[in-house]
């Protein structure tokens, strides 16, 4: 904090004067208790006939208490930053503190990181103290989109499924951490005839995954299906992750399969949008929440048997 001049002798004024008015104040109180002293330790008033109002010193160790303190207070003033603007002696600033601490955990962190960036992903994915760093930072960065658990939410994919949009090798995910994804699913209303094209292609996307579905509208479907979105979803429908394009054979959904949902992505479409981390997380870090996204992956398939 900076301070005009003028508040700096206002501030170092009222400082001193309080102290001066503390040491005045003890000997005062102290040549009180003497003066009394002299022939009665009673003070000239009396009420209720006999009750009247001693005058004692204060006790020593009372006095040298205060004494102390004063000394202390003033010692405090010479080395620290007190007396208005005054830097005091020892140099010490809030800021100065403030960056020693920094100092000291940054290189705390990186002999961590230089240690913990020197593993394979796998060793990394197993490492106790890594995995713990790499949780905070999901959870700074990762966890409003994803979910602090990682499950994800509609339009965010679940990143402990075992089911990837892209891939989950270290380089894909290092990939799509690093320079984001855009998931491009075009609207196809126009290019499936309309409303009753959509629908009935829609009912064979319900049959790939074994949900109840309209067998007629589904085989006029498949003929759709065949055409327009073979390219990107693949001739089984098991998608294809280069592009991002999703299987809809395994009943996994990024964005629901009521028919208003699935109505919607094949006619209207989706572009789910992962932000690039490469700006706001070092290669270490990243490095990290790739180990730590694998660990999410094979801790659900120990637990449940991923699907
Ligand atoms: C602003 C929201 C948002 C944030 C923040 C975010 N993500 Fe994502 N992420 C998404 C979306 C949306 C997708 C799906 C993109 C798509 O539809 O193609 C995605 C996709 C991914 C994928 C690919 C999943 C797959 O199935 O292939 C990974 C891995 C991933 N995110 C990890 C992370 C990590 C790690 C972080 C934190 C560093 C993070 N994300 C932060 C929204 C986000
Ligand atoms: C150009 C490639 C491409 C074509 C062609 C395409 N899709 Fe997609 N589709 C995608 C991508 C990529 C996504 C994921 C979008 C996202 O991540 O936001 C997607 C998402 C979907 C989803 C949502 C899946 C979920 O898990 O919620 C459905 C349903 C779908 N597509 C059906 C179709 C149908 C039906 C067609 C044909 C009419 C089709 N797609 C054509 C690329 C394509």
């Amino acid at each position: 904090m900076t301070m005009s001049s003028g508040w700096h002798w206002y501030v170092a004024a009222i400082t001193l004067i309080n102290i001066i008015a503390c040491i005045w104040l003890i000997l005062w109180s102290s040549r009180q208790g003497d003066a009394a002293k002299g022939d009665s330790d009673t003070l000239d008033h009396t009420w209720d006939e006999n009750l009247c109002e001693r005058n004692n010193p204060l006790p020593r160790w009372w006095l040298y208490l205060f004494v102390g303190t004063i000394i202390w207070g003033l010692g405090y003033l010479v080395y620290y930053p007190g007396l208005g603007a005054y830097p005091g002696v020892g140099g010490w600033s809030q800021k100065g503190q403030y960056q020693a601490e920094r100092a000291r955990i940054d290189a705390v962190y990186q002999e961590k990181f230089a240690t913990l960036a020197a593993l394979d992903y796998e060793a990394l994915s197993q490492n106790a103290d890594g995995m713990d760093i790499a949780g905070r930072l999901y959870g700074a960065n990762c966890a409003t989109c994803h979910g602090s658990d990682a499950r994800g939410a509609v339009g965010f994919p679940n990143l402990t499924d075992n089911d990837w949009l892209y891939g989950d090798s270290p380089q894909v995910l290092t990939h799509s951490i690093t320079q984001g994804r855009q998931g491009l699913m075009p609207g196809w209303a126009a290019a499936l005839g309309g409303e009753e094209g959509v629908r009935q292609t829609m009912e064979y996307v319900k049959s790939l995954s074994g949900m109840n579905h309209d067998a007629t509208m589904a085989s006029d479907g498949q003929a759709r299906y065949n055409t327009v979105c073979v390219a990107c979803h693949g001739a089984t429908g098991t998608g294809m992750q280069a592009l991002g394009a999703p299987n809809l054979t395994d009943g996994i959904w990024l964005y629901g399969n009521s028919d208003e949902a699935l109505y919607e992505s094949i006619a209207v479409g989706r572009n789910g949008v992962m932000p690039a981390h490469q700006t706001l997380l070092s290669e270490e870090e990243i490095k990290l929440l790739v180990a730590y996204v694998m660990s999410l992956g094979s801790s659900e398939a120990g637990a449940t048997g991923a699907p």
